[in-house]
């Protein structure tokens, strides 16, 4: 064995046992029990609260909304998805209010012409050109945007 590696292997013996005791201090409680991924972190999710609370529940009170919406181009989207988070209004009967995005920059988010966007995808306007001069709920009904209730 060359002289310098003889020096230098209680060094490397060093560096091996400072990275175990600092991987020891490390690795977060449950991690590896069941995979490469702390399992903790499962339940942590599990119990944050929750806020949505899908469209099944909101039929219960809003059938009309509801089949509006599938009847038309805006069934594959939530009802919260423009109302916002809807389980406190939905448990407490309607007494919480939500939102209600009547902005054109509100149906912009997702329609306004953006040349990174494939058209097939998601129908796109110029928000500066298209019917500027009202709202988009003035003539698209936000439930049934072909149902044009003014031209
Ligand atoms: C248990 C019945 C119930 C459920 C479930 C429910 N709502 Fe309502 N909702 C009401 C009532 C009652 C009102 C009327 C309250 C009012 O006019 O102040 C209302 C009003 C609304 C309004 C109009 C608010 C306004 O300011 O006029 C919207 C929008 C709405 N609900 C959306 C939803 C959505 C989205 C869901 C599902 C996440 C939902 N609701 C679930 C009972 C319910
Ligand atoms: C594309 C966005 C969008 C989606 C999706 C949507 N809404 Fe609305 N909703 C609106 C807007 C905007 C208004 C306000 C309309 C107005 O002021 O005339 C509204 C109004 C309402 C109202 C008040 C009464 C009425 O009909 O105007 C209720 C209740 C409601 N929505 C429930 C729902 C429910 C339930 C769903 C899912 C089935 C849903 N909405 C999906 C945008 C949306
Ligand atoms: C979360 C995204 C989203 C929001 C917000 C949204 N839309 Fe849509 N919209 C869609 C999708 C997805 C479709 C179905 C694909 C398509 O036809 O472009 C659609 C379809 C439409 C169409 C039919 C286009 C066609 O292809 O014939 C109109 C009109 C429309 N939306 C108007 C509105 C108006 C008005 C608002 C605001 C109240 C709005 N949208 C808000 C996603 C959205
Ligand atoms: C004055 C009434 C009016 C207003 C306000 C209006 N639209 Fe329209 N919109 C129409 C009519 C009519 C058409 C069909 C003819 C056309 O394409 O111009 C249409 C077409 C569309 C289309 C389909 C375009 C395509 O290429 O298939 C989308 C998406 C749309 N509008 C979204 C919106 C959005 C978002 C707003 C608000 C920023 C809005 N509209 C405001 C009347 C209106």
């Amino acid at each position: 064995m060359p002289p310098q590696l003889k020096r230098l292997l209680p060094l490397f013996a060093v560096f091996v046992i400072l990275f175990l005791v600092v991987r020891y201090f490390l690795v977060p409680e449950s991690f590896g029990e069941h995979g490469h991924y702390r399992f903790n972190s499962v339940e942590d999710n599990a119990n944050q609260e929750l806020h949505y609370a899908g469209k099944e529940l909101c039929a219960d009170c809003h059938e009309d909304q509801v089949e509006n919406l599938e009847s038309d181009l805006h069934a594959s989207l939530s009802c919260e998805t423009c109302h916002g988070p809807g389980l406190a209004h939905s448990t407490l009967e309607g007494s919480v209010t939500l939102l209600m995005p009547d902005e054109r920059e509100f149906c912009g988010l997702c329609h306004s012409f953006n040349p990174t966007r494939k058209k097939k995808m998601v129908a796109q306007v110029d928000l500066n050109d298209h019917n500027i001069e009202k709202k988009c709920i003035e003539c698209h009904n936000p439930h049934m945007p072909w149902e044009l209730t003014e031209e």
